[in-house]
């Protein structure tokens, strides 16, 4: 049977893909350090996990309104208000199945077949394929690893054409941690005002930030004819199969993202919603936790990177992700490519990372440090030997 040109534009996420077969690997009996996965190793905290439990003893098991039941969006506006000073009202708020389904409507939403839309590289792999999928024309901002991938509003405006529709960023960046200054969110921002555009924040390691730096949002500037923040509870609640995230912007283009999803998954569900109502009203010390020690493992990772000579590694400002250039080691006995290096390093050292061509550049790898400490010593000792080797 044919197979619908729309779905062909798509592929598997590098991500998924590399999780697959590590998976394969560990069932088999491998001892392997998995820097692949990006979800945090630490397990959605007890008061978030009873709200659940007892969401179930209450029978709130039943459909919701398909954007979400009114606590949970009163909780979502209202946490995101004291976090980052908006105020959002709760129609202008939409509860969504994790934060991609938010990214996913709001693209389809948003553009025409044709269209383009501006995002910055590296990016988030499944930027690539919703916008594919839609019909729309990736338009590629090149970042400078010397620069640890700054995106600048001026690079921005000379991409822009009468085809541009929307711009994505994401600060704190997966895969390469890299966060934009606030003062220049603030212009970019302004440059989609100037030039009548969509800009779409994705908010997913908004807590994430190290060395003291303050969360940031746009969402405290009012504005929402020009902005879309796409949020989720994954990772800053470790909740990533729980399947919460949201969308905060105009109302209208809220709706309509709204009969999107009324039409595929219906409403998030039920009892992953009462999980998140306290997640977002109850103590938030377990975000500070995992903060505090994902700074601990990103000090270490990129300083064993670093010391593995040929790797370069840009300091990673916020997320949980550091993104070595490994280009001195392309080319050489046996390893035509990014991917034939990440192969081998599953396959003869045991450490899973993803290659960098499925986050647009061809020369670096990521590596997750949501593991343990111990996992990230030994990972990097087997990586020091598989590098001194080939
Ligand atoms: C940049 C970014 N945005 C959005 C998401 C979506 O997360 P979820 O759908 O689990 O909320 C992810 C997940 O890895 C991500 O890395």
């Amino acid at each position: 049977m044919e197979l619908s040109e729309r779905i062909s534009r798509i592929s598997v996420s590098s991500t998924l893909a590399v999780v697959q077969k590590a998976t394969q690997l560990r069932a088999s009996g491998v001892s392997l350090i998995d820097f692949g996965a990006g979800e945090p190793d630490f397990p959605t905290p007890e008061n978030i996990k009873n709200a659940a439990i007892q969401a179930i003893h209450q029978n709130f098991t039943k459909y919701t309104p398909t954007s979400g039941i009114k606590e949970l969006k009163e909780a979502i506006v209202g946490r995101h208000a004291k976090d980052f000073g908006s105020n959002y009202k709760i129609e202008e708020c939409l509860v969504t199945v994790g934060g991609k389904q938010a990214i996913f409507e709001a693209v389809a939403a948003t553009i025409n077949h044709g269209d383009e839309v501006i995002m910055p590289v590296p990016y988030w792999v499944s930027y690539l394929d919703i916008v594919n999928y839609c019909g729309g024309k990736v338009v590629p901002l090149a970042t400078r690893e010397e620069d640890n991938f700054q995106v600048s509003a001026a690079a921005v405006g000379k991409l822009i054409t009468p085809k541009t529709r929307l711009i994505i960023v994401n600060s704190p960046n997966n895969p390469t941690g890299a966060v934009i200054p606030d003062e220049e969110m603030g212009k970019l921002l302004a440059l989609a005002v100037s030039k009548n555009l969509l800009l779409m924040t994705d908010e997913c390691y908004c807590q994430f930030l190290y060395d003291g730096r303050k969360p940031f949002s746009l969402g405290h500037s009012g504005n929402r004819n020009n902005l879309i923040i796409t949020g989720s509870l994954s990772k800053t609640y470790a909740m990533t199969g729980w399947r919460v995230g949201f969308a905060l912007g105009a109302k209208k283009l809220l709706s309509n993202m709204l009969n999107l999803q009324s039409h595929s998954t219906s409403n998030p569900t039920s009892i992953s919603q009462k999980a998140a109502v306290e997640a977002l009203r109850g103590p938030q010390d377990s975000v500070q936790v995992m903060l505090a020690e994902y700074q601990r493992r990103r000090d270490k990772i990129v300083a064993g990177l670093r010391a593995i000579p040929g790797i370069t590694c840009a300091m990673p400002a916020g997320a949980f992700y550091v993104y070595p250039n490994v280009g001195a080691y392309l080319k050489k006995d046996g390893v035509a490519d990014c991917k034939v290096l990440v192969d081998r390093l599953l396959e003869e050292a045991h450490v899973a990372v993803v290659p960098g061509p499925g986050f647009g550049t061809d020369e670096h790898v990521r590596l997750s440090y949501a593991t343990s400490m111990e996992n990230i010593e030994e990972g990097l000792e087997r990586m020091k030997k598989f590098f001194s080797e080939l």
